[in-house]
């Protein structure tokens, strides 16, 4: 092919990815209306939607009385965090906190569920040893955890429920239809640490939790991280599928798993076909495959692969570090598009460094830099519309009579934390789709780490040395 002929081929390569991602506003409206309707099935009856509405049995959410030490276990991605907080009650609140973050070695994501369990339960026991006189237990007392598992759960209870399936890269067989209290607990046993789960939590229910312990009109929480989810408070009378007690505070928090939405409208291409195919999960979690930082890096890469091998983008062969899946990674796209010097430097050394792509033009740059953008605004368009499409549920959308009702979604994750473009798409994404007058009364807050501290309330609020107030 010649020089100019492959330019034209990788324009056309490039054109038409982004024609096929195109999230116009109508679109989004479309995509919310979906989220909308599947909340409403997937709350009707257990199965009835590909969003699994799970029941979080978390009815009250903190107060700021809870009182004492509590420790977290936020497990759900290639880090685990373990924390311990000593709350003071309502007038003191947060009274000191540690943390520490531990990573998981790959192979245990694919290994035995003991193998996880056991290392998880060890580096939780050595932070244990190390509570210094800061903290201090009740005497008599049973150290207690709120344990964030941030993949699907079916809960039986506050403290108990099995795992669905994995997502976000895990895949350990074992592990699926147990109760992942229940195999915490024996290898917790197993490292002779005497401590009891009094709460199991999705990291978006932590976030909630989180988030409302200091600002009383949080209602929902969205997490973009390496994978992407949502929960909000329900009122309980409005979930068909639940057959326990009306709880007395009417409310229930719904674990939405809104990763693994999908609907027609959802703008997808044949690279996103190829990547879900290859996937370890193929055909769930469709929407997270989209909108989350496992996935974004991935995308860019599999479109950058298509210009070498069709149009020689790259010169005569195809980079072969191009050809390996993942390795470009979301920061390192986000570090791409962000890059604002006029050369676009940022973009070559990430080429050079990750790709071993060196000698790029400036146009070459140019068109990288593009499919970034594309991809990164894809995502964050399609996850404002998700929102709207959970602040329609809730009747937040619109502003009733006379009533200045503010709504806060608590929001954590690396990907809304660290990739400012998507950031900043995502808040003008969801003003465009509110307009003016709503978008006042809807406030998206960064809650840095509230899912661990929302664990360690929960845990707290469920202690076994208090009487629940259930139902
Ligand atoms: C995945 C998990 C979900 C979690 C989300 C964000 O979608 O299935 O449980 O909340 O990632 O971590």
């Amino acid at each position: 092919m010649k020089k100019s002929g492959r330019w034209v081929k990788a324009m056309e390569i490039m054109k038409d990815f982004e024609e096929k991602c195109g999230t116009p506003i109508g679109k989004l409206r479309q995509v919310a209306d979906a989220m909308t309707v599947e909340m409403h099935a997937g709350l009707a009856s257990e199965g009835g939607s590909k969003l699994k509405m799970l029941i979080s049995y978390v009815y009250n959410l903190p107060s700021g009385n809870e009182k004492g030490l509590f420790y977290a276990l936020d497990l759900g991605g290639t880090n685990f965090r373990v924390l311990r907080v000593q709350l003071g009650g309502k007038d003191s609140g947060i009274v000191n906190q540690q943390f520490e973050e531990v990573s998981i070695p790959p192979n245990l994501m694919t290994g035995t569920s003991n193998a996880l369990f056991d290392y998880i339960a060890a580096e939780l026991a050595k932070f244990v040893a190390q509570e210094g006189m800061d903290f201090q237990l009740t005497p008599g007392r049973q150290r207690e955890l709120g344990f964030t598992f941030s993949f699907p759960v079916m809960q039986t209870s506050i403290a108990s429920g099995t795992l669905l399936r994995w997502t976000k890269g895990f895949s350990i067989d074992d592990t699926v239809g147990q109760d992942v209290v229940a195999e915490l607990t024996k290898a917790m046993e197993r490292q002779g640490l005497d401590m009891r789960v009094s709460a199991l939590v999705n990291d978006t229910v932590g976030t909630l939790a989180g988030g409302r312990y200091t600002n009383n009109d949080v209602v929902a929480a969205v997490i973009l991280g390496t994978g992407s989810n949502a929960a909000y408070v329900e009122r309980a009378h409005a979930i068909p599928k639940w057959h326990g007690l009306l709880p007395k505070s009417g409310e229930m928090v719904i674990n939405m798993e809104w990763g693994n939405f999908r609907s027609s409208h959802l703008p997808l291409t044949e690279y996103d076909h190829a990547l879900d195919a290859e996937s370890l999960n193929p055909g769930e979690q469709i929407y997270e495959k989209v909108i989350s930082g496992m996935y974004l890096g991935e995308i860019v890469r599999r479109v950058l692969c298509r210009m070498a091998e069709e149009a020689a983008f790259f010169g005569d062969t195809v980079p072969p570090k191009l050809k390996v899946p993942f390795v470009l990674r979301t920061p390192v796209m986000s570090a791409m598009h962000q890059d604002t010097s006029p050369d676009l430097k940022v973009v070559a050394n990430k080429l050079k460094d990750i790709l071993e792509i060196s000698n790029t033009s400036m146009k070459m740059r140019k068109v990288i830099f593009e499919i970034c953008n594309i991809v990164a605004t894809r995502g964050a368009r399609l996850s404002a519309a998700g929102i709207l499409g959970i602040l329609k549920k809730m009747g937040r959308d619109t502003i009733k009579e006379g009533e200045k009702q503010r709504t806060v979604i608590a929001m954590d994750g690396g990907l809304y934390e660290h990739y400012m473009e998507y950031r900043k798409c995502l808040e003008n994404s969801l003003n465009e789709l509110l307009g003016e007058e709503v978008s006042e009364t809807i406030v998206v807050e960064h809650s840095n780490d509230g899912s661990g501290i929302g664990a360690a309330l929960l845990a707290a609020s469920h202690s076994q040395y208090l009487e629940t107030d259930e139902s």
